[in-house]
């Protein structure tokens, strides 16, 4: 048996049917770019993710660098950023004009801590801060750093690329953000077609601006009131993801038990599973265990050899990225980050897996000596 890492394409009954069909109608009404979907797509998110203000863009980090414009960031601010992210977070701030600091994350919850938040703040004196909920959890320390962050004159942005679904306390972990973004990249839980991305807000001053920034700074439609650019959500997007929405927790469900059972039934010491803290209700996004370093390459191979699928995300710290020469302002490092990326090991994790599949990852894994 084969079990890919990932697999996009396992959809339900008649959803290629209706995406098609509604397709094919915006092609003959000539609905390419903007139009009633992509409104009626920002309000069904909107109603989803319990936010004021959501809206589409063209991608995930459109959405990051979108946030921080309209949330005040300028040429030469500093911005703390978690070592453990994607690229996209770093990069998003050096488009900006921004200088990016790095802060270690935790070994327990891979993960930032309000403690290094506050260190941070207290070195590097930044303008803004960016937590990145990873792997379809939250940040623990969510809410403690939202409330220090607004205690020290600090902007936190919530890169929730990972986390759309993802619960804290109850409630929609995007609804009592500043300012969150998403990407709606295919492999995401909530995948478009293509590229897409999302930012919500409860300022509505930050909406307007970010509205605006996403299409070429128009105060009207000849007037241009910002340097913006075109970061506009396609219309076949908005009709995908807007079908999509509609079955996002069942989908979401089926990746939930995926991951538990992987935490309950694999018992293979080599691996030690990590779970979101109990205040967190994950989306089923990634499953996470952690290996010694030393061990994982020939972990590797035996999953290569079994034909299961794998990811190792993120293989790298931000900090240590060639990229990053010339851009980083400064740094805080434990090595932690360093160390997760040489440890940290997903199993195949997506919507509708099948129990076969997932009995046999988990029985291959538990064989393994
Ligand atoms: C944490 C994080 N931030 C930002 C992005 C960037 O999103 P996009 O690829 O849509 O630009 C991603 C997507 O891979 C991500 O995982």
């Amino acid at each position: 048996m084969k079990v890919p890492f990932i697999d996009i394409l396992r959809y339900e009954k008649n959803f290629y049917e209706t995406v098609s069909e509604k397709t094919s109608a915006l092609l003959k009404n000539g609905h390419f770019v903007g139009g009633p979907i992509v409104g009626e797509f920002e309000s069904a998110l909107k109603n989803y993710t319990q936010t004021e203000f959501a809206m589409g863009c063209a991608n995930g980090t459109d959405a990051i660098q979108v946030a921080l414009r309209a949330a005040g960031v300028q040429k030469d601010d500093k911005v703390i950023i978690p070592d453990m992210t994607f690229w996209a977070t770093f990069e998003a701030v050096v488009n900006v004009g921004a200088i990016p600091y790095t802060v270690d994350v935790s070994k327990e919850t891979l993960h930032l801590t309000t403690s290094a938040v506050k260190e941070a703040i207290e070195k590097f004196n930044p303008k803004a801060a960016i937590i990145v909920h990873l792997y379809g959890w939250a940040c623990p320390d969510t809410a403690e750093i939202r409330k220090l962050c607004q205690d020290k004159g600090v902007v936190l942005i919530e890169d929730c690329a990972q986390a759309i679904g993802v619960k804290l306390n109850n409630e929609s972990l995007l609804s009592h953000a500043f300012v969150a973004t998403t990407s709606f990249y295919p492999a995401k839980v909530l995948g478009a077609s293509g590229d897409a991305g999302g930012i919500f807000t409860k300022s509505s001053q930050v909406a307007q601006t970010a509205q605006k920034l996403i299409n070429h700074g128009r105060t009207s439609h000849y007037e241009h009131g910002f340097i913006g650019w075109n970061s506009r959500l396609g219309a076949y997007e908005a009709n995908f993801l807007n079908e999509s929405l509609k079955h996002l927790e069942a989908r979401l469900d089926s990746r939930r038990v995926v991951c538990e059972q992987y935490r309950t039934k694999i018992k293979n010491p080599a691996l030690k599973f990590i779970a979101p803290a109990s205040h967190v209700k994950e989306n089923g996004y990634l499953s996470v265990a952690l290996m010694t370093p030393e061990s994982r390459p020939a972990f590797i191979e035996y999953l290569k050899k079994h034909d299961i699928g794998y990811g190792t995300v993120y293989p790298g710290a931000m900090s240590e990225q060639p990229g990053a020469t010339g851009h980083i302002g400064g740094k805080i490092s434990q090595g932690n980050a360093d160390w997760i990326a040489k440890s940290v090991i997903n199993l195949p994790c997506f919507a509708y897996m099948t129990q076969e599949e997932v009995d046999f990852v988990i029985s291959t894994v538990n064989n393994y000596k």
